[in-house]
């Protein structure tokens, strides 16, 4: 979602329509702005794109020299006009906009439905104005009573807010969810990201977590969120291009989104803690699972199958949904639990098998990132990714994210079933919270990876290997290499490697061993010495030093429960086939011959 606010000598709505057309990228399922003129709070939104919307709701005729608008990719609720922000309160004096997830919105819900409110979207987000509205009845200073409520939250979020109470501001808060002021003369903006705001200045302040600001016409200041006390910030001057402000600094999408993973990741965790105990529960009823997904998606299947074999004994058949069709037809009953993994939900193979395990009477799960997507709509239960926009073609923080997504619900079938201590699961589940910050350490690594790249540039083929649950990892690594730099590429088990591949290995071939701590690492280190043998190059990732005796690379990774390794190993293969494919000229968000998603079967 993007988020833009603005307070100056301007009309309002026409900095923030031109903001939230720079923001679109962000999401873009629905749209509205908030704008205040004589004490009076006025509020345009509705589903659809910014520019159909400026016409149908006259978005360029709002009154009022200070507003907030919002672009939408929902996360709660489905994309229409309710659900659209801003949100308000019953007094309609409170309004706000929000990015993020907040995680304990239905039991805040229903706590303020008690204390007789009345909300008219299905969002979260609506959640937190009836919030501030409670507090400000005994404590009458705004402030106090937004951080109040604020405090109340669990989860993810950046907010924009206005109050008809106090004329002259506006108030930003962010938690795990980015912001940044624009810090103008006379006037002052905030945003979600940088382009929506560029035009005017390039003086900023980012905020961190867990701070607020509070922006007049001429003034700003950051606060603390957690102690109220005032936090000095650097204004920064940006020499971005709006170009290079959309990719937040990056070269490209990719790149971008690689660099967005930690943040996908733990709003993938919020997002789901309240769904997945049912989801669980449903899918312990079946004795026949299915996993079906294309591509990408189809590796977090993979990893899946593990996850669900390892901790809760149960051993789901994984099929590419092109082929699912025509050889499982026969065997699909209402007995059959069929889960479906498609970041866009848009998929057409993906989408056909949904159709047939339907008509054969079985229950659907999908896992998507897109809300409102067609498989959303196929399948009876839907579990989503929260990765936000996807924009390059080679799939990485929905990948991430689906895994994330199949962890949680690998665990909590485990816990329905009974099949894993109580004690390893809440190990695991603590582990799986510390996996962003994992990943953030492996982001650390960015540089080495792209001198390693530099001097495999042009090698003709990659082998990339691993054992059990890295099997999976080792053919994403292959495909990400394969979709964008054009070179190619086999993933395979390490045990494999005799049985043919081995013929290929010839001096300075590159093998990519994925050899987390584990119960195999033994044998994958037997399995490098074969490669090696034949004068293969060695790159391994992994967490132990013998490592590096045997590896002409050795990308050091932090130590992590085997079962959680798929996310962060993922993450130096994705590096690594972003920087070969810059180097060999060729444009990492889109790839030839490739399709973000592909609708033809
Ligand atoms: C296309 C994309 C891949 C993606 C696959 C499945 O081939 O290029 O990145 O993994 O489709 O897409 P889905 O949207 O179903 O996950």
């Amino acid at each position: 979602c993007g988020i833009i606010g603005y307070i100056g000598d301007r009309a309002a709505c026409e900095v923030i329509v031109k903001g939230l057309k720079r923001l679109e990228y962000r999401g873009y399922d629905s749209a509205g702005i908030v704008t205040e003129d004589g004490g009076k709070l006025h509020i345009k939104k509705g589903a659809g794109k910014i520019d159909e919307l400026t016409g149908k709701l006259g978005l360029l005729e709002m009154p009022g020299k200070r507003g907030i608008g919002h672009t939408r990719w929902a996360t709660h609720g489905v994309p229409n006009d309710i659900n659209a922000h801003p949100h308000s309160d019953c007094t309609g004096k409170i309004a706000l906009v929000h990015n993020g997830i907040i995680e304990n919105f239905a039991e805040l819900r229903e706590e303020l439905l008690k204390r007789g409110h009345t909300f008219r979207s299905d969002t979260d987000t609506e959640v937190i104005a009836h919030l501030i509205e409670e507090e400000l009845k005994s404590e009458p200073d705004f402030e106090k009573a937004m951080r109040k409520a604020l405090l109340r939250l669990k989860g993810s979020f950046a907010l924009g807010i206005i109050y008809t109470g106090e004329p002259d501001k506006l108030y930003f808060v962010r938690n795990e969810s980015p912001l940044v002021l624009g810090i103008g003369e006379g006037e002052n903006f905030a945003a979600s990201d940088v382009p929506a705001f560029l035009e005017y200045t390039n003086r900023v302040v980012f905020l961190d977590d867990r701070e607020y600001a509070i922006i007049t016409k001429d003034s700003w200041v950051v606060k603390n969120l957690d102690t109220g006390e005032v936090v000095e910030k650097p204004v920064k001057e940006i020499g971005w291009t709006l170009e290079m402000a959309e990719k937040a600094g990056f070269p490209h999408f990719m790149l971008k989104e690689i660099y967005e993973q930690p943040r996908a990741i733990r709003d993938a965790i919020h997002g789901n803690a309240d769904a997945i105990r049912t989801v669980a529960e449903e899918i312990a009823r079946h004795d026949k699972i299915f996993i079906v997904a294309m591509g990408t998606s189809y590796h977090a299947g993979l990893v899946g199958r593990y996850l669900f074999q390892r901790l809760a004994k149960k051993v789901p058949i994984v099929e590419d949904a092109s082929e699912f069709r025509y050889e499982f037809e026969d065997l699909i009953d209402e007995k059959a639990l069929v889960i479906a993994i498609t970041q866009s939900g848009e998929t057409a193979d993906t989408l056909a098998a949904m159709k047939l395990a339907k008509k054969r009477g079985a229950k659907v799960l999908a896992i998507v990132n897109v809300v409102g997507s067609m498989a959303t709509r196929i399948a009876d239960l839907t579990l989503y990714t929260h990765a936000g926009p996807e924009i390059g073609v080679a799939a990485t923080k929905t990948y991430t994210t689906q895994l994330t997504v199949l962890t949680m619900l690998a665990i909590e079938l485990a816990r329905v079933l009974g099949t894993a201590s109580e004690e390893y699961l809440n190990e695991l589940e603590e582990g799986l919270k510390a996996v962003p910050d994992l990943v953030e350490a492996v982001l650390q690594h960015d540089e080495g990876l792209k001198e390693l790249a530099e001097g495999l540039r042009d090698r003709k083929d990659f082998f990339y290997i691993g054992r059990g649950i890295s099997v999976p990892t080792a053919l994403e690594g292959a495909l990400k290499l394969k979709e964008i730099s054009y070179i190619h590429a086999e993933g395979l088990s390490a045990g494999e490697l005799k049985h043919g591949p081995l013929a290929l290995l010839e001096d300075g071939v590159p093998v990519v061993a994925i050899a987390p701590s584990g119960k195999t690492f033994d044998k994958m280190i037997g399995n490098i010495e074969e490669s090696r043998a034949r004068g293969a190059f060695i790159i391994t990732l992994g967490d132990s030093e013998e490592l590096r005796r045997v590896s002409d690379a050795f990308i050091e990774m932090p130590p992590v429960d085997e079962l959680l390794s798929p996310i962060v190993y993922v993450v130096p293969l994705q590096l690594i086939a972003y920087h070969l494919a810059v180097l060999r000229g060729n444009d990492p968000d889109k790839p030839r011959n490739l399709a973000k998603s592909v609708t033809v079967e």
